[in-house]
C-alpha cells in the first residue's frame, strides 16, 4: 500500500493506493453522517453496496453509464436526489466509478450548498491514474467538453486496485494512455519502464505505475493547482483528442483512445516512433479511420481557443516538452502532416 499526500495548503488530502481498501473506506473516510454514493449502472454494483454497508445513512444513486451522464440533465437529476435525501452542509458525496462518475459527482458536490464535502473512489485505470486526483471536475454542454465545471479537491481519495479485475481490456489500454501521457512528458524513466515491460507485465505490475503517474500528476497539480502555466503539459495530445472525441458518435472512441491519436502529431522524430511503438503495444490506436478535417473543425470551437490560438504541448525528446502558443491554422498544419 502507498499513501500520497497531495499538498495544497487546506485542500490537501490523500491518496491511498492498494488492494483490498474497498472493505475498510471507513477507515479513510467520515462515513459517520448522511452519505451520498454516485455510481453508474456499469460499475459492478457490488462496490457501491460495500461502501453504504460502511455508512451510518447511505443513498445510492446511480448514472447511466457514458459520456452522455456528464450533462446539466444528470446534474440537475443528481442534485435533486441529493436535496431530497435532505444531505446538509457536514454531509457528503462519495464517487465510486471512472473519470465520468468523478467528474459529474465532483462538480454536483461544488455546487450543492456551495459546496460540501467530496470522496472520490475510482474504480477504472483512467481515473485512477488520472482524474480522481487534482480537483477538475465538469459536464460538458452543446458539445462542448467540460465546458461547464468547477475546481474540487476530494477530501481524500482511495484507490483499490481489486476493482480493477471486473474492467474490461480495452478500458485497461484506455487508462494507460493517459499514464503514456505523463510519462512521455516528464518521466523518461518510466516511459523506459512501459517500454520494457510486455502487455501483461504492465497490468502485473498495475499497482506501481499507477502510483509513478499519480506522483506525476501531483507534482505538476501542487505547482499550479488552478492551471495557469505548468499544469497544461497534463493536456499532452488533449487539444485534438478532445477534437476527435467530439466528432465520434458518443462512445465510439473512448477519452484515452482520442489522447493516444491526439498525442502522434505533436510529437517528433525518435520520440514520435517510440510513442507509436508503444501505444501499438497495448493495443492503443496510431490511425485516425474518421473525419480529421471535422475533428480539427472542433477543434476551434473547444474552449481553449476563445482567443483564435490553441496551447500546444509538443513533445521533442521523451520525457521532455514544451508548451507552445499556435493560431489554429499552424496546429491544423501540425495534425495534416502527421495524418495525410
Ligand atoms: N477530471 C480530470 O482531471 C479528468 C482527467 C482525465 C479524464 N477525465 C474524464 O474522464 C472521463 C473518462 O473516464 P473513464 O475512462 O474512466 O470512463 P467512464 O467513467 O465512462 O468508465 C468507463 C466504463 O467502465 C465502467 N466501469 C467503471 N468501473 C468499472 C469496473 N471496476 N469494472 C467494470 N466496469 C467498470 C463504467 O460503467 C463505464 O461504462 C472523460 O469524461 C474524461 O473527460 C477527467
Ligand atoms: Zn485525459
Amino acid at each position: 500500500m502507498t499513501v500520497l499526500n497531495m499538498n495544497l495548503g487546506e485542500n490537501s488530502y490523500p491518496i491511498t493506493v492498494g488492494q483490498g481498501l474497498l472493505d475498510r473506506c471507513n477507515e479513510y473516510f467520515d462515513l459517520n453522517r448522511k452519505v451520498f454514493i454516485i455510481t453508474d449502472d456499469g460499475v459492478p454494483n457490488k462496490y457501491a453496496n460495500t461502501v453504504a454497508n460502511l455508512c451510518k445513512e447511505a443513498t445510492v444513486y446511480t448514472v447511466k453509464q457514458g459520456e452522455g451522464s456528464k450533462s446539466i440533465g444528470t446534474l440537475e437529476g443528481v442534485l435533486v436526489a441529493m436535496a431530497n435525501a435532505e444531505l446538509g452542509r457536514s454531509d457528503c458525496v462519495v464517487a465510486i466509478g471512472g473519470g465520468v462518475v468523478g467528474d459529474l459527482s465532483g462538480f454536483a458536490a461544488s455546487v450543492y450548498m456551495r459546496g460540501i464535502d467530496f470522496y472520490n473512489v475510482p474504480t477504472t485505470l483512467l481515473s485512477q491514474v488520472d482524474s480522481s486526483i487534482g480537483g477538475k471536475t465538469a459536464v460538458n454542454l452543446g458539445g462542448i467538453k467540460n465546458i461547464v465545471g468547477a475546481f474540487k479537491q476530494p477530501k481524500a481519495v482511495l484507490i483499490d486496485t481489486d476493482v480493477l479485475d471486473t474492467l474490461p481490456k480495452r478500458h485497461m489500454a484506455n487508462g494507460l494512455c493517459e499514464a503514456i501521457k505523463m510519462a512521455a512528458t516528464s518521466n523518461a524513466a518510466l516511459f523506459g519502464k512501459l517500454e520494457t515491460l510486455n502487455e501483461s507485465d504492465i497490468y502485473n505490475n498495475i499497482e506501481e505505475i499507477i502510483v509513478e503517474a499519480l506522483k506525476i500528476k501531483k507534482t505538476v497539480v501542487e505547482e499550479d493547482e488552478k492551471e495557469s502555466g505548468l499544469r497544461k503539459i497534463l493536456n499532452f495530445g488533449h487539444t485534438l483528442g478532445h477534437g476527435i472525441e467530439a466528432n465520434e458518435d458518443l462512445g465510439n472512441l473512448y477519452h484515452g483512445e482520442c489522447v493516444a491519436l491526439g498525442m502522434l502529431p505533436v510529437t517528433f522524430g525518435e520520440a514520435k516512433e517510440r510513442l507509436a511503438r508503444l501505444l501499438k503495444k497495448v493495443s492503443l490506436p496510431t490511425e485516425y479511420s474518421g473525419d480529421i478535417g471535422a475533428a480539427l473543425s472542433f477543434v476551434s470551437h473547444d474552449k481553449k481557443c476563445a482567443s483564435g490560438k490553441v496551447s500546444v504541448i509538443l513533445c521533442e525528446k521523451i520525457g521532455e516538452c514544451k508548451i507552445e502558443s499556435m493560431s489554429i491554422d499552424e496546429f491544423s498544419k501540425l495534425v495534416l502532416n502527421h495524418y495525410n
